[in-house]
């Protein structure tokens, strides 16, 4: 699911040009269309509501090649969407000289593998060959604390996740699980509430008290995430908190292809953010921020943001950390 969005973002990018497009051993040698295509139809079979995305036209003809040949491609970088259990294939082509932007949990936890949100945390990238980024909800999240941790400190955070099915890749639950229902997380081997804790304290550098709640929904793409944060100075207006959002954009004049043009966008409508309607703002590379509350009686602030997983929250974060690597090397 993720390489399908690398494969896309990379086939149209300014800069980089797809040496070799790799999957699983299975897909190795087959037309990349045909697999494209098998892999959305699988999906639309099994959940009933899914829409199909259409195989890009500017990658006609790409055939997969065999893992075995990334390290004779020519290739310098590789960007990787790999399940953890095959993070090892990292670690392989990294003993090769070859840098690797990745999406997978694997390594994530290793104190010499920081987890690069740019916005955020691009100092930490330097000239590493092993870069990071970190799971779908918590690039969102992260965007929305650091403008309110500069201004006010967090002290603490609770937040609740609807996550969409593509979050899950193209790996399926049982539709009775999901489709018309709301399937917890908690305690299921994917491990996205610790994750997600873990990986905020990481990024943010700091033992900051989190309480997670993850759960699935019935939704395709993007992930809807309740957030409620006790800071550390009294907290501003409403209209204090919105414009410190609005006017958030560590990228500004930086020119790389994928920073957006705002990382955050507010709406201020009644009942949104909706991944529906809000996971695609910037080209999915923005998180969509509502429902704004600082009169709240337990919290100093609470609100709600939609972040496309797919794209901010996997494959964009990964190339946009990549147009940053490769702009320090020009
Ligand atoms: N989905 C999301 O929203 C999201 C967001 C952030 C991070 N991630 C992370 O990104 C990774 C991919 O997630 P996904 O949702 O794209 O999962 P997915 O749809 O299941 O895709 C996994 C991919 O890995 C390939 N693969 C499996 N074993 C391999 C091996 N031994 N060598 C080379 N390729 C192998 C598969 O190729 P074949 O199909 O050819 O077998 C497939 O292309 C995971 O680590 C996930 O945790 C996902």
């Amino acid at each position: 699911m993720v390489g399908r969005r690398f494969a896309e973002l990379l086939g149209a990018h300014p800069w980089f040009e797809i040496g070799l497009l790799v999957g699983g051993e299975g897909s190795a040698g087959r037309s990349y269309e045909d697999v494209w295509e098998a892999k959305e139809a699988a999906l639309e079979a099994h959940y009933g509501t899914w829409a199909r995305r259409a195989y890009p036209a500017h990658l006609k003809g790409a055939q997969v090649g065999r893992f075995e040949d990334i390290t004779t491609s020519g290739a310098k970088i590789v960007f990787s969407s790999v399940p953890e259990n095959a993070g090892p294939r990292e670690r392989f082509l990294l003993d090769h000289g070859l840098q690797v932007f990745s999406n997978s949990p694997y390594g994530r936890f290793d104190a010499q593998n920081p987890l690069i949100v740019p916005e955020v945390n691009r100092h930490a990238l330097d000239d590493r060959p092993f870069v990071k980024n970190p799971n779908c909800v918590t690039s969102g999240l992260v965007l929305v604390l650091d403008p309110i941790r500069r201004r006010y400190g967090v002290e603490a955070v609770s937040i609740t996740t609807y996550q969409s099915l593509s979050g899950r890749g193209d790996a399926k639950y049982a539709r009775d699980l999901v489709i018309g229902n709301v399937l917890p997380l908690h305690g299921s081997g994917e491990n996205t509430e610790t994750y997600i804790g873990k990986e905020v304290k990481k990024i943010l550098d700091q033992p900051l008290p989190i309480s997670v709640s993850c759960s699935r929904v019935g939704v395709q793409e993007g992930h809807y995430v309740d957030v409620r944060i006790k800071t550390s100075q009294p907290i501003g207006t409403r209209d204090d908190v919105v414009a410190l959002l609005r006017d958030y954009n560590p990228l500004t004049g930086s020119g790389l292809p994928s920073a957006p043009e705002a990382p955050l966008v507010v709406l201020d409508e009644v009942g949104r953010p909706r991944p529906s309607c809000d996971a695609s703002h910037h080209d999915g590379m923005a998180v969509a921020i509502g429902n704004i509350s600082t009169s709240d009686e337990v919290y100093d602030l609470r609100l709600t943001y939609v972040v496309n997983n797919l794209i901010r929250g996997a494959a964009g974060g990964a190339i946009l950390n990549a147009e940053i690597a490769y702009l320090a090397r020009a």
